[in-house]
């Protein structure tokens, strides 16, 4: 399938992995990009620069295809080694970067510069509109039922991207509940130039986490997740578990008083002990309402392969019947 994104990549299917704290190593990246999508590789959640070059360079050993790293800009007090991580995406030799949170203006010329493409990954049309005009070349529009970081509009993607559609120039992907075939089509159909996926590449076997965290994501349905921190302005989806009860009780407690101090033991980095040891109540942790369309554990390709095929046959039998 051909389109401004697959043209812009250079990939073969319209289809990228978006960035996942604690998921996305070289092992899901070179996975999606050998089966012809983009693969990404999570910047911060390799400590260093140091550790994020030596984890591209191990992916590079792993698939001759583009892959991407995300960056996300956070609103935290100690600012992660930005030109330092920048640095090292830019030695390692990759073209096309995933942005996401604050505002990543500053940061375009050293990317531009070295030939990489910027895609924002932004929640509402303002921001995409903002994106676009300081020079990104795509942007990733989030909807409501996103896994991850919502924002606090929360409008969903049957909304947003018709609306992303009449408003942008730049290509976009949609992100938020992409699953299967049907996700890329209607996708398509409201305007996007292909898709982003987080939760359903979570539940695949290259995905470098533990078993458990697989089998929630299946055992899960579209209900079983829950938002949280909305009070403090950083709303993130996340699967309901003992600590997010926890979480959410102190939440309705505490009122417009809650500080992030008051929920550190249960946000406060609780991903390696998920993703890695696989102790799922030991936090909350990110994922979709797509939970619910999401029944088994295949590898990225036969995932891949499964989208694209049935993707075609809606277009080419059940559509163009509908028009025939
Ligand atoms: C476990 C998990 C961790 C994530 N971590 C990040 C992150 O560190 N940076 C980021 O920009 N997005 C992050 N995301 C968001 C995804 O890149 C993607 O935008 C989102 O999952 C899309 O929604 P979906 O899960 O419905 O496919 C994360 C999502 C999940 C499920």
């Amino acid at each position: 399938m051909k389109t401004r994104i697959t043209e812009l990549l250079g990939i073969q299917h319209p289809i990228i992995q978006g960035g996942m704290h604690h998921v996305g190593f070289a092992e899901l990246a070179s996975a999606v990009s050998n089966a012809g999508g983009l693969g990404v590789i999570t910047g911060l959640t390799q400590r260093t620069p140091e550790l994020l070059a030596q984890e591209i360079r191990r992916c590079h050993a792993m698939t001759t295809r583009p892959f991407g790293v995300n960056l996300t800009f956070l609103p935290t007090v100690t600012s992660p080694d930005y030109p330092g991580y920048i640095r090292a995406i830019v030695d390692g030799g990759i073209k096309v970067v995933e942005t996401a949170g604050n505002n990543p203006q500053q940061w375009l010329p050293a990317l531009h510069e070295a030939g990489i493409k910027v895609i924002h990954k932004c929640t509402s049309v303002r921001h995409a509109l903002k994106a676009q005009a300081i020079g990104c070349d795509a942007v990733s529009v989030d909807g409501f039922e996103c896994g991850g970081h919502p924002g606090e509009d929360d409008v969903p993607n049957f909304i947003l991207l018709p609306r992303a559609a009449d408003e942008l120039r730049i290509p976009f992907v949609a992100s938020g509940g992409m699953a299967d075939g049907r996700s890329l089509v209607a996708a398509l159909a409201l305007g996007a130039e292909g898709i982003n996926m987080g939760t359903r590449f979570i539940a695949t076997q290259e995905a470098p986490v533990h078993e458990a965290v697989k089998q929630a994501i299946v055992a899960a349905s579209e209900l079983d997740t829950r938002l949280v921190m909305r009070s403090l302005r950083n709303t993130e989806r996340v699967l309901n578990n003992a600590a997010v009860e926890r979480l959410l009780e102190k939440e309705r407690r505490l009122g417009a008083a809650l500080k992030i101090d008051d929920i550190l033991d249960e946000v406060a980095g609780v991903y390696p002990r998920i993703m890695k040891e696989g102790a799922m109540d030991a936090g909350a942790w990110s994922c979709g309402m797509v939970a619910g369309l999401i029944h088994d554990v295949p590898t990225v390709q036969q995932l891949i392969d499964r989208i694209m095929a049935q993707a075609h046959q809606l277009i080419t039998e059940r559509l163009a019947r509908m028009v025939a």
